[in-house]
């Protein structure tokens, strides 16, 4: 609706513009045609770049996609790849399609409820992080040949010749590489193939030296020649899984021939008249977004103080990420009630428990009592040509290098998105999220994400953003998107400083200097539990003005990301 209000008034403009150039020129029959721009905001500028070559080369944004995540998969290996999976949304103008390709890993058909638990019914935790049993069947091939077979102009080989090349050429690491190699690196250098990839001598390189992949270039390259098949049968499916079951992993070929990516209707809602498209089940990115944004439509936050707003955020995080816990899972398996929760009256029913003068304690809401925090993870762009066509993607392998394991002889990095799943009941996962049977582990079910891309639009604008961070993606959204609300530029969005609630644990984490020591003592009277945390989040975001036709873009500065708007070369 607000696409058809847009292209009618840019039709209005367009034919303004050129009968005013007819009666200046006094051509008749001419046809102004807009030159093509687009805006890539990603996590590393080889991959920003590789997107702008294969638009340069006639590629859409789709084929621009692809060559974004095949080259985030090679130079930002901790956080995205082959061994993971993600989620494509997408938006096509010419006949306003929204689509999301959902290309989430799915558990194991061997995979069982209690595989992470010992005798006396306690979470190995180890095992759902690191090695082997901690992967799900990647997405992330599947979900690329895909989107370039049925969305792209360009031969699949063309949009992943920029990440075989940056495989086999190699990129000097960065500063952010390095640190979450130390992060991970007693985890990596168990598995000798991988610290032979990824380390010196089991040391983290030097900052500036080259990483080069020459099986990740081999593996590309035969997904290149053979679409889907080459990465899910023949040669690389056997190494594989080979090299799964040689670690206790539970893989067999079937696993492989069985994936298949779902295309998924987005969830959609509004927030004060603007237009908010966001991720589906299984990612509960979109439905918990639209919920706390339909708990905060009910409140004035522009006349509020900043603590009192804060507050009210906080409390409307803590309802929503509470119905995560209760309700959400893959939908695929379990009866999710949708509808209800992104239902504007039932976010106004939860508001009417808000007070502004009191927190409210989660142990008060009913269900979960574990509480921890963690992770840095995934990776997040976004895309948008003059069109208005765009991509969010949020790609993810889970926690930096994800289980830690390459599989001999592919390159390809293992995810440990398992432990995504609820493997104990009130035992929450890696992020400290907890929930119950709806994200109970079962064969070849796809585990609850976070994972946020979204996109937003009113009459003016047009946003696409999203950003890594856990269990954090949902609330880094939401306050960017509250940020987008009030009128703020990309630049802005990635800048906002970070708080988060997630139910449980009952406390607002806060990045260094989130929060004035004003706001920390004000929201303590209140009733919160503050905790600091490290200065999280990548968030990568674009914008297309619909008035003045003009793009700009942001990558977010706790990165070492490249935002950039170009015109392309047709
Ligand atoms: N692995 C992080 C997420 O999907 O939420």
């Amino acid at each position: 609706m607000l696409s058809s209000f847009w292209k009618q008034n840019k039709r209005i403009k367009n034919a303004g513009i050129s009968c005013l150039l007819l009666v200046l020129f006094s051509i008749t029959g001419c046809s102004i045609k807009q030159p093509r721009q687009a805006a890539i905001a990603s996590a590393h500028p080889l991959a920003t770049q590789a997107g702008f070559e294969i638009l340069h080369q006639g590629g859409n944004v789709f084929d621009a996609a692809v060559a974004v995540s095949a080259a985030l998969a090679v130079v930002e290996p901790s956080g995205s790849g082959l061994g993971g999976g993600g989620f494509w949304l997408l938006h096509r103008e010419s006949d306003e399609l929204d689509i999301m390709i959902d290309g989430r890993e799915k558990a194991p058909l061997a995979a069982h409820k209690d595989m992470f638990l010992d005798a006396s019914g306690e979470a190995k935790k180890q095992l759902s992080l690191n090695g082997a049993l901690a992967a799900g069947i990647p997405g992330m091939p599947a979900g690329l040949v895909h989107l370039s077979e049925k969305y792209g102009k360009l031969p699949l080989a063309t949009s992943l010749q920029p990440a075989i090349r940056y495989a086999e050429q190699g990129f000097k690491i960065d500063t952010r590489h390095q640190k979450l190699l130390g992060m991970r690196s007693a985890v990596l250098n168990q598995h000798p193939e991988t610290a032979a990839i990824f380390l010196d001598k089991g040391r983290v390189p030097e900052k500036g030296s080259i990483l080069r992949q020459t099986d990740l270039v081999k593996t590309l390259k035969i997904i290149a020649a053979q679409g889907k098949a080459g990465f899910y049968a023949g040669l690389i499916a056997d190494k594989l899984v080979i090299a799964v079951q040689q670690g206790g992993g539970i893989w067999t070929l079937d696993d492989l021939h069985h994936y298949q990516i779902v295309e998924r209707t987005p969830v959609t809602g509004s927030y004060q008249g603007i237009k908010v498209t966001s991720a589906a089940l299984p990612s509960s990115g979109g439905i918990v977004l639209l919920e706390a944004l339909n708990i905060l439509e009910t409140v004035d936050l522009a006349t509020m103080d900043s603590i009192t707003r804060k507050h009210m955020i906080v409390e409307a995080m803590r309802h929503a990420y509470h119905d995560r816990a209760l309700y959400l899972g893959d939908a695929d398996f379990i009866d999710v009630p949708v509808e209800r929760l992104i239902n504007k009256q039932y976010a106004y029913g939860l508001a009417t428990t808000l007070r502004t003068d009191q927190a409210l304690p989660s142990e008060y809401l009913t269900g979960h009592t574990q509480a921890k925090q963690g992770g840095r993870n995934t990776t997040h762009f976004s895309i948008i040509d003059n069109e208005g066509n765009r991509v969010a993607a949020t790609l993810s392998i889970n926690f930096p290098f994800g289980a830690g394991l390459v599989a001999e002889g592919t390159g390809v990095v293992l995810n440990n998105e398992m432990d995504d799943f609820v493997s104990a009941k009130d035992s929450g996962n890696g992020y400290g999220l907890v929930g119950g049977d709806a994200n109970a582990i079962a064969p070849e079910k796809r585990m609850l994400s976070s994972m946020t891309p979204t996109f937003l639009e009113d009459s003016e604008r047009i946003a696409v953003l999203g950003t890594p961070g856990g269990s954090r993606i949902i609330s880094m959204v939401l306050l960017a998107t509250l940020d987008f609300a009030a009128g703020y530029s990309p630049e802005s969005w990635v800048k906002v400083k970070r708080f988060h609630h997630q139910y449980i644990p009952d406390q607002i984490l806060y990045e260094k200097a989130g929060l004035t020591s004003e706001e920390i003592n004000g929201l303590q009277a209140l009733g919160h539990q503050l905790k600091q945390y490290y200065n999280y989040g990548n968030m990568q975001a674009v914008q297309l003005n619909k008035a003045t036709d003009s793009l700009s873009a942001a990558s977010d500065h706790r990165g070492e990301g490249l935002a950039s708007v170009q015109r392309i070369n047709e």
